[in-house]
């Protein structure tokens, strides 16, 4: 059987952040309850400039620099905040990179969970048509409301991975765990801007959720969890995976090993939750932080409120380290610039849109591509390189 599977992958991030110990001094929390308890120290903010295509785009230029574009037939979205009911972000994203006019352009949703089912969906076409490639970009601004227990797992982030046959970074594994199950955990009805969360029941939900698509993924025939090298999870806050980690450990009878599941941590630590992105953010960091990863097989647990879970494992290639991008990576966390609380929450009140008919928009942002206007409910966005 052809394998197919991610042929490379990078992120993008926005150029300013808060610290966490910022709104802990504002609200009088002890910083401990965000660095230890929920295992984060910032998230990146997106300024009124940028949105989910403006990210996706910066992302995708990266990878798609000196690659031939002509055999990309296919470009899927994955979004939680998406920014149109009806057109797909990656029709705009196409026309930004100047992307092939024979293309097929979607968006997915399911919470955070759409990135894996485009992934699926793109390898088995690939396994199809081993000419192809297929563009899929996770790209979300995890928005919370301001003064609530949510807020400080907000954040923002585009992945952006070229899936291909024979691919050059990880390949996909046989077997897929499943569990769809109908909870009210988070939600974000069409006329909210900001997703309604239970919290606590949220929590609970994804270690049930992760727990249950293990172990349909384990009934299937699939590798045991001792032999995984490095496990990855959707990170909403790093401190949920490690409780994952523990309990699919717990599940496989393992004492858990840390080391298997810290370097997926790092950049999720500093960016918060990138929604669809996050699961590959996690998987970034991995492969950037370790050296010995060839040939291991490795966990990949994604989880999608509402809910979707599904597990997987993939297969890392001999020659990973050739196609990472660790440079860009610290650029884009190194340029990253601290925000005041007042400026913070200036960019957290993003333009209503639907109340004024011509918006122009502040350049802000430090990535190539810009949205600069919004005139009559049309969104105008620009390359500024
Ligand atoms: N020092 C160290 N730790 C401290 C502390 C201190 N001073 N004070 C508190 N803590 C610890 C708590 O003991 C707790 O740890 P445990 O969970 O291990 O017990 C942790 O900090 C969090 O504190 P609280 O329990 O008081 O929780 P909170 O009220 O601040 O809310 C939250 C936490 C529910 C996760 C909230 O941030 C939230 O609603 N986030 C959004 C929803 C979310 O991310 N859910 C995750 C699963 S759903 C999903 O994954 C999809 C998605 O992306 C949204």
């Amino acid at each position: 059987m052809i394998s197919t599977g991610i042929d490379k992958l990078t992120f993008y991030t926005p150029a300013h952040f808060i610290d966490l110990s910022t709104l802990a001094k504002r609200d009088n929390i002890d910083p401990a309850k965000y660095q230890t308890g929920i295992g984060q120290d910032a998230f990146s903010v997106a300024s009124h400039d940028e949105d989910i295509v403006t990210m996706a785009a910066n992302a995708a230029a990266t990878l798609l620099k000196d690659e031939d574009t002509s055999n990309i037939d296919t470009l899927i979205m994955a979004t939680e905040s998406s920014i149109d009911q009806s057109k797909a972000a990656a029709i705009y994203v196409q026309q930004l990179l100047n992307l092939p006019k024979n293309i097929r352009a979607i968006e997915l949703k399911q919470a955070c969970y759409s990135a894996t089912a485009g992934l699926q969906f793109a390898c088995a076409y690939t396994a199809a048509y081993p000419e192809k490639k297929v563009l899929l970009i996770a790209s979300d601004i995890a928005r919370y409301d301001l003064h609530t227990p949510a807020e400080a797992t907000q954040g923002a982030a585009a992945v952006a991975m070229l899936i291909s046959a024979n691919p050059r970074t990880a390949i996909l594994n046989p077997f897929s765990g499943l569990y769809t199950e109908d909870v009210m955990d988070f939600w974000r009805p069409n006329h909210r801007n900001t997703p309604l969360v239970d919290g606590k029941l949220s929590t609970q939900i994804y270690l049930k959720a992760a727990e249950n698509a293990w172990k349909d993924y384990i009934n299937k025939g699939g590798i045991a969890f001792s032999e995984l090298a490095q496990h990855c999870y959707h990170l909403p806050f790093t401190k949920m995976g490690l409780k994952a980690h523990q309990k699919l450990a717990r599940s496989a009878n393992i004492e858990a090993d840390l080391s298997t599941f810290i370097n997926s941590t790092y950049y999720n630590r500093l960016i918060g939750n990138s929604y669809t992105a996050s699961l590959y953010l996690s998987l970034i960091s991995a492969l950037d932080y370790r050296d010995d990863l060839a040939g291991c097989h490795i966990g990949m647990m994604s989880y999608g409120s509402g809910c979707v879970a599904e597990y997987y494992t993939l297969q890392i290639t001999e020659n990973y380290q050739q196609y990472r991008y660790q440079k860009h990576h610290q650029t884009l966390l190194q340029r990253r610039e601290p925000l005041t609380l007042s400026a913070y929450e200036n960019y957290w009140h993003r333009p209503e849109y639907q109340v004024s008919e011509h918006i122009l928009i502040t350049p802000h942002t430090k990535g190539e591509y810009r949205l600069v206007e919004i005139q009559r409910h049309e969104r105008q966005y620009q390359c500024c390189k």
